[in-house]
């Protein structure tokens, strides 16, 4: 189905918990006060996936908070891989990685295609600095999710001032792990954080003179991909990008069963949990989020 924009929906990107195992300074922190009654059950996952399949939902990306911090999401992934007339090509998880050495396995015998595994930087201290955690950790996961196959594995490097320093670095990690690196920009999410942002395109513009050759793709908010000495690099600009939203395929569902038409706003979503907890059809929870889509950033 094509919304009010002439655009088609085809991914849904699921956040399964708010509750995280790090504490990114330039994170949200939304949802702290979490409900256990609040959150969808696999069995309720599943049934909204279904749903989502009528409208055109061919992708699926789970996120939390931390989404490896649910020990049942391996069922939440058989759950979706198991519906019946199943269109998803793509189920992806986008984590923080402490804790994907040991959930790996478990996640590609599931039926997870693969992994987003976010890292601003690889020196031990400012890593600490930003998350609170232990790079370490994270190296591990990355690596074991390279050798169970959980790929085409993605690396989310967010540009800041304080991590740009940081880039050959991350580069030379990608390239040696033979995963793909993703140059986002960042977001301040208030006014504090203003100071950490940095144009990307000073990056971008380095890095299209080495590349050996660009392909734009069509499909993904027309996303420039580079591709230097082997290593595959991505932009992704969210902030006050036409494109972005032109382009954009893409509607969310909260940890409490909320329908999100826009990452960027917060005042138009739709409960499908209590409709469907109440045994009503929710279709019309779709239709409604779908015709609320706007464009963020117009022309
Ligand atoms: N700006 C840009 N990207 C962000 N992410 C989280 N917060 C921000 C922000 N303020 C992205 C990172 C991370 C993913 C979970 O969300 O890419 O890897």
């Amino acid at each position: 189905m094509k919304d009010l924009h002439n655009r088609e929906i085809k991914s849904l990107r699921i956040s399964i918990t708010p509750q995280c195992n790090l504490n990114c300074f330039y994170c949200h922190k939304e949802g702290h006060n979490i409900d256990n009654n609040k959150l969808m059950t696999p069995k309720e996952i599943g049934e909204i996936v279904k749903y989502s399949l009528k409208y055109g939902i061919n992708k699926i990306k789970i996120s939390g908070g931390e989404p490896l911090l649910r020990s049942d999401l391996p069922e939440i992934i058989r759950n979706i891989k198991n519906l019946k007339n199943n269109q998803i090509k793509d189920i992806s998880l986008t984590t923080n990685g402490i804790l994907l050495e040991k959930y790996a396995q478990k996640l590609k015998d599931a039926g997870l295609d693969r992994v987003n595994v976010s890292l601003d930087t690889l020196d031990p201290e400012l890593y600490k600095k930003i998350t609170g955690g232990n790079v370490e950790l994270v190296k591990r996961g990355i690596e074991k999710a390279v050798e169970v196959g959980l790929k085409p594995i993605k690396i989310n490097f967010v540009v800041m001032s304080n991590t740009v320093g940081g880039l050959n670095d991350i580069m030379d990690y990608c390239r040696k792990m033979g995963v793909i690196l993703q140059i986002i920009e960042f977001m301040p999410v208030d006014e504090k954080l203003k100071k950490y942002h940095y144009d990307i395109n000073k990056i971008e513009e380095e890095i299209s003179k080495k590349s050996d050759k660009t392909m734009v793709r069509k499909f993904m908010q027309n996303r420039k991909k580079y591709l230097v000495d082997g290593l595959e690099i991505e932009f992704v600009r969210p902030m006050d990008n036409t494109e972005f939203c032109s382009h954009c395929t893409r509607i969310r569902l909260t940890y409490d069963g909320l329908l999100k038409p826009c990452l960027l706003r917060d005042d138009n979503l739709v409960d499908v949990l209590t409709p469907l907890r109440n045994g009503e059809d929710i279709n019309k929870c779709f239709i409604k989020c779908i015709d609320r889509r706007e464009l963020y950033f117009k022309e």
